[in-house]
């Protein structure tokens, strides 16, 4: 006979199981069985008598279990203020709103009461920025893990321990440096964000840069470099290498370089990231 202490282990080992594939989040407050929906006859139909193709009038409805509770967050397909608004729209709505923000807080007030992006919907906190906006250099990596979205800023886990590290080993540390993502709310069980939502988000990272008016910003690993610089090359290619960026009238630089994520599953990779930081320090000290 299984025990309460057999079952209560059970339960944690296939909870474990689940939260080391990255399914942590919960996105609604009772499951959903999505194959038995797909196989089950529609609700309220008698099953059919006798086997025969199906006309158009007679394509299978999806079996819609019953909500139990009101939905807590929008379809999973709303955008913008509206439900009827699209992706597209969203990204012109959030450009136009981030563009009349004068301070790093009014953008940041205006991210947590904007509702334009799904990812807000599934995410505990806004997870805006954190060290020095008053520095040179600015770090932009993807989006929030787990531990930033549970403490609201960035770079806060295992990957944010190794950027201090790195950050460390040329001199560096939070308050000499102002750091931020892409996009701002952690994609649900961390997987990476859409082209959608970054198109929807970058605005207000644009916004925050123009903002805290960097002379430098390091791009941390592919979304963010592509995202910022235009290019297609994957990170790989495209790091330890700079690219312009204009700032108002000025134009600053860009160096991309690889995610500390990236590096704690590849550690053999850091080199390639040492000799990049190097270069980073160089450029602070006008010597690239
Ligand atoms: N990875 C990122 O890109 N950003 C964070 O804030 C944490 C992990």
């Amino acid at each position: 006979m299984t025990s309460h202490a057999d079952g209560e282990r059970d339960l944690i080992s296939y909870l474990d199981f689940h939260v080391e594939a990255g399914v942590d989040a919960a996105l609604d407050e009772h499951p959903h069985d999505r194959f038995g929906e797909a196989e089950a006859p529609p609700l309220g139909r008698a099953p059919a008598r006798a086997a025969r193709p199906a006309g158009p009038e007679e394509a299978p409805q999806r079996r819609e279990l019953p909500p139990r509770d009101a939905p807590k967050a929008p379809p999973a397909q709303t955008y913008g203020r509206s439900a009827a608004a699209k992706p597209d729209e969203a990204a012109v709505d959030a450009r136009a709103q981030a563009k009349e923000t004068r301070s790093l807080e009014e953008l940041e007030a205006l991210l947590a009461g904007f509702d334009g992006c799904p990812l807000k919907f599934t995410a505990k906190n806004l997870v805006f920025a954190d060290g020095n906006p008053a520095s040179r250099l600015m770090f932009v990596g993807e989006a929030p893990g787990a531990d930033e979205d549970r403490i609201g800023k960035p770079f806060m886990g295992r990957s944010g321990q190794l950027l201090d590290r790195m950050m460390k080993a040329i001199g560096l540390d939070r308050s000499s440096a102002y750091v931020a993502n892409i996009v701002p709310w952690r994609p649900p069980g961390n997987r990476n964000p859409t082209p959608q939502e970054v198109s929807i988000c970058k605005p207000f990272v644009e916004r925050q840069i123009e903002l805290a008016d960097p002379d430098l910003i390091v791009c941390l690993g592919s979304p963010a470099t592509q995202a910022l610089t235009g290019t297609k090359d994957g990170i790989l290619k495209a790091r330890g290498r700079f690219y312009p960026y204009t700032l108002g009238t000025r134009e600053i630089r860009i160096l991309a370089t690889l995610h500390p994520a990236y590096l704690l599953r590849q550690p053999v990779q850091k080199r390639l990231a040492w000799r990049d930081f190097r270069l980073l320090r160089a450029a602070l000290d006008g010597r690239a």
